[in-house]
């Protein structure tokens, strides 16, 4: 088989930059992992920035995210009882952004690529670039006893962390970053209305919590916990009351409880990989940055590097123009470096930290209360939440 760019991961990043490219005239090869049932079964974040949202659409996949998707133009955070909202389009000249499932994107993005015929593999096994340093890369991967080959122009490793592309860059030129958090998010989806109709970032001695939602009958809801915690340790009924305990009396009041219907504990990790283009392979995503979830940068933050690697293809394929191919890893980068410090800023705002000093327990009252006295402040969390400028 031969296509022009073959991407590694049928995840949102890998997806979006094959139905772009498809709506240029540009051929991609998707070759996934897991089923469509697995990648969809997966429930990720759910807040979209502006940006993302204008690439969906873009991508002619945006009109049941602007349908169902709700805009939210405020987010509360609370902290000793009290509860304050940072009302993001005063503080951004009217931005704002949308709630919709990262899940319903990834769906919508898979019904266009049928749509459009596209070719996505999945349960493809041993996926592996291969002479990625030459203008001829090619891809293969397993079915079942074959090995099939794909030749390619270039390579885009959208393969999430724990993926085979970034691992092709040889070890003298990857340089990677990464702080581990010492702690994790337990999240709960449940078919309950929400608390509360905007998010509800919770800072506690116990922990921090977040109340977020997928639509007016669907909550999503998060508790900080420990490393050593495991699923089996956290019944419904400890979840409810433990989320309880972290809310200000109001908003616990108004919760609404229920069975959960998914329950998960995810690490909480930055992690940035440089550079992100090696020969004509490419990093996209998860692949090459992840972030702790506080800040909702993510998907974003995989958004920005989906814009970027589109418009270089187009300008190489349409105008013989490489300028944006050379560019991409240090573009991609600034971007993804802010993001970095944003979720950083706001996971060491709003988190318990085990072992901390009572200098920093100070230090960490200090900036919210810096945080709500300042205009500036607050206008600089609000421009960071919404999304920067690509
Ligand atoms: N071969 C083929 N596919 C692979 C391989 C491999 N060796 N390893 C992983 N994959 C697939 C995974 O199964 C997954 O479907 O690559 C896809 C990567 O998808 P994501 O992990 O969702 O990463 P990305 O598309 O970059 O999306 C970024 O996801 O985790 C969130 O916070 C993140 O919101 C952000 C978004
Ligand atoms: C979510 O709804 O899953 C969510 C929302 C905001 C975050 C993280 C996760 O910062």
């Amino acid at each position: 088989m031969k296509t022009q760019v073959g991407i590694i991961g049928g995840g949102p990043s890998g997806l979006l930059l094959s139905q772009l490219l498809h709506l240029e005239g540009i051929d991609t090869v998707v070759l996934e992992k897991h089923s469509r049932e697995y990648v969809l079964g997966r429930i990720r974040a759910g807040v979209l920035e502006h940006g993302f949202a204008k690439l969906m659409r873009e991508a002619q996949c945006g009109e049941r995210m602007d349908r169902e998707g709700e805009i939210h133009d405020g987010f509360y955070i609370a902290s000793g009882g009290e509860r304050l909202r940072v009302d993001l389009a005063a503080h951004t000249g009217g931005n704002s952004v949308i709630v919709y499932g990262q899940t319903e994107v990834t769906r919508d993005l898979y019904k266009a690529r049928d749509r459009a015929g596209g070719t996505v593999i999945h349960n493809a096994e041993d996926v592996r670039p291969h002479d990625i340093d030459t203008t001829s890369p090619w891809l293969t991967y397993r079915d079942g006893d074959e090995i099939r080959r794909i030749d390619c122009d270039f390579i885009v490793g959208a393969d999430g962390f724990h993926g085979v592309s970034r691992k092709a860059i040889p070890n003298d030129v990857l340089r990677e970053f990464e702080r581990v958090y010492p702690f994790g998010w337990l999240g709960v989806l449940s078919r309950t209305p929400p608390v509360s109709p905007e998010l509800v970032y919770a800072r506690h001695a116990r922990g921090f919590a977040l109340c977020s939602l997928r639509s007016q009958v669907l909550s999503r809801y998060y508790i900080q916990v420990p490393l050593t915690d495991t699923v089996e340790d956290w019944s419904d009924e400890a979840f409810w009351a433990e989320l309880k305990r972290r809310l200000p009396e109001d908003v616990a009041g108004a919760l609404v409880t229920g069975p959960s219907i998914e329950k998960s504990i995810a690490p909480l990790r930055s992690f940035v990989a440089e550079p992100m283009r090696y020969g004509n392979l490419f990093l996209a995503g998860d692949a090459a940055h992840i972030v702790p979830p506080t800040g909702a940068r993510g998907l974003n933050s995989a958004a920005s590097d989906i814009h970027y690697l589109y418009h270089a293809f187009v300008d190489h394929y349409r105008d013989g123009d490489d300028t944006g191919l050379d560019t991409y890893s240090q573009k991609a980068l600034a971007r993804v470096w802010k993001a970095q410090r944003f979720s950083w800023w706001m996971t060491t705002l709003l988190h318990s930290f085990p072992e901390r000093s009572t200098y920093d327990a100070k230090l960490q009252q200090t900036e919210l209360d810096y945080l709500f006295s300042s205009d500036s402040a607050l206008a600089s969390l609000a421009e960071n939440y919404v999304g920067l400028p690509y």
